[in-house]
């Protein structure tokens, strides 16, 4: 139950499969907690391997008519999505943080980020088209005709509940395919929430379906079955290896958004302030639950301590509370694991050398509420230094020379987001090229953004999402010879 929707429809405990509101075979349901109280806001349904088969069937029954639209009626359909979400932004984003946890402003902020991209899709999907190739031979013509790659899955985390859906779901229905949506068992109602609109907006029967429930047995079903013939999947590296190699025998089109391990360096000829506002921006949004925030910020020697002191003031002024009441800007962790794993890096930091420069208030608040801190003399040796925090904690790294930046940035098996700081052009060239990340940003904390291709290279994952690139994850290229024509 979530207090002052104005649209309580949109707080769904079923799950949406072929256009019908079920639950799960066996009748089970798992609670769901707002990680603020811990009290349990509501229940879905614990579907497994049965649910997950009608899901994949009613997609399957439903592509063809859903392929065979012209896309401007598929984009249509979209743009009705669109507009019913922002119709929805105040009660979308009061479900999302009563089960996330990020504030209000935070989450209407995502709701919106995430209907950036049903509008960017629904033109993207207007705009898709193959091409022609120039023949070896007079009387052949080769065309290369885009198709959609059929039934897509999207297993999705909990940290954006909303814009990774429809990251993953807006491409797809605007190439032609139909989707099956896992949403994160801790933030399952933002997605059926979203579903409900859907379906508002009018796709036919089959073409978006929800299922929750046990991740493994979903996971499972969906990545096994021939029908299903692309899966998109945000999440851990851990998981996506095991995705993929699920993915393996049925020969799936896979997208892959894993962990990263963000490097943000402050050069010497950086303009310090706009450092810091950015770093603020890119370190403690979601409360440092992002896999593109800075997990480790290497500062240039001759600037490092103005760098930390400013930081320092405005780590301070940040407020830690529940995200529904005024004026707070840093949630509570999802849950007590996350909470416990930034304690253990701050930890290990402290006891390896580390200081603790400076540290917001959480006292009182209770184990899920983690104060942002800043810590100096980062090293290596730190596990923050090879692991994802996914936490408030801004750990500074010393250097002294960009080839040395460059070189502990590069230290890392992820590559998804690297951020830099400098006002010398020459340097910016140079360091863009060198850094190993999907996404480079200078002089900016901000690169989420749906015209923009999101991705990462190494170990943080496959494919990208937005942009240009991401209707094309969902479309398949087929070539068209035609042969004999003698003109
Ligand atoms: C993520 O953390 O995976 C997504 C971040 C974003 O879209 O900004």
């Amino acid at each position: 139950m979530i207090k002052n929707l104005q649209n309580a429809d949109l707080f769904r405990e079923a799950i949406f499969i072929g256009g019908a509101w079920v639950q799960a075979a066996s009748a089970r349901t798992l609670g769901v907690d707002d990680p603020a109280t811990d009290r349990i806001i509501g229940s879905v349904p614990d579907c497994g391997a049965a649910e997950t088969e009608q899901a994949i069937a009613a997609a399957a029954d439903a592509f063809e008519g859903w392929r065979a639209r012209a896309a401007n009626d598929r984009s249509r359909l979209l743009e009705a999505w669109h507009a019913l979400i922002l119709d929805n932004v105040a009660d979308l984003a009061r479900i999302m943080t009563a089960e996330q946890g990020k504030p209000l402003a935070e989450a209407e902020g995502e709701i919106r980020y995430a209907a950036t991209f049903v509008k960017w899709f629904a033109e993207e999907g207007r705009r898709s088209s193959g091409y022609d190739v120039a023949a070896p031979d007079t009387d052949r013509r080769i065309f290369v005709l885009k198709q959609p790659v059929g039934v897509s899955a999207a297993i999705t985390p909990w940290n954006f509940p909303a814009a990774m859906i429809t990251r993953k779901c807006a491409p797809a229905l605007a190439a032609g395919c139909p989707v099956i949506v896992k949403p994160s068992d801790l933030t399952p109602f933002t997605a059926l929430a979203l579903a409900r609109l859907a379906e508002l907006a009018g796709f036919p029967k089959g073409v978006f379906n929800i299922v929750t429930g046990q991740p493994e047995a979903i996971g499972q079903t969906l990545t096994s079955s021939p029908a299903v013939r692309k899966l998109s999947f945000t999440g851990s590296t851990r998981v996506g290896t095991l995705l993929l190699r699920q993915c393996a025998d049925t020969v799936k089109r896979t997208s892959m958004e894993l962990g990263g391990n963000a490097p943000l360096i402050v050069f010497d000829d950086a303009d310090i302030d706009l450092a810091v506002r950015s770093a603020m921006i890119s370190k403690f949004r979601n409360a440092g639950q992002t896999c593109v925030c800075a997990n480790r910020i290497l500062v240039q020697d001759g600037v490092y301590d103005m760098f930390a002191d400013r930081l320092a003031a405005a780590v301070s002024d940040l407020r830690v509370g529940p995200g529904d009441r005024d004026g707070i800007t840093i949630g509570p962790l999802i849950n007590d694991q996350a909470a416990a794993k930034v304690a253990e890096h701050v930890g290990d930091a402290l006891s390896k050398g580390a200081s603790l420069h400076a540290s917001a208030d959480a006292a009182g608040l209770g184990s899920r509420f983690v104060a942002p801190v800043v810590l100096t003399g980062a090293t290596s040796a730190m596990r923050l230094a090879s692991e994802e925090t996914f936490g408030p904690v801004a750990p500074l790294f010393r250097f002294r020379h960009e080839d040395e930046a460059i070189a502990i940035a590069n230290d890392t098996d992820y590559g998804l987001a690297s951020y830099f700081y400098t006002e010398n052009i020459r340097r910016a060239f140079r360091v863009a090229e060198r850094l190993e990340a999907g996404m480079v940003a200078l002089n900016t904390g901000a690169i989420a953004m749906e015209m923009a291709p999101f991705g990462g290279v190494k170990m943080s994952g496959l494919g990208r999402e937005g942009g240009r690139a991401g209707i094309e994850e969902y479309l398949e290229p087929k070539a068209f010879h035609i042969a004999g024509l003698h003109i």
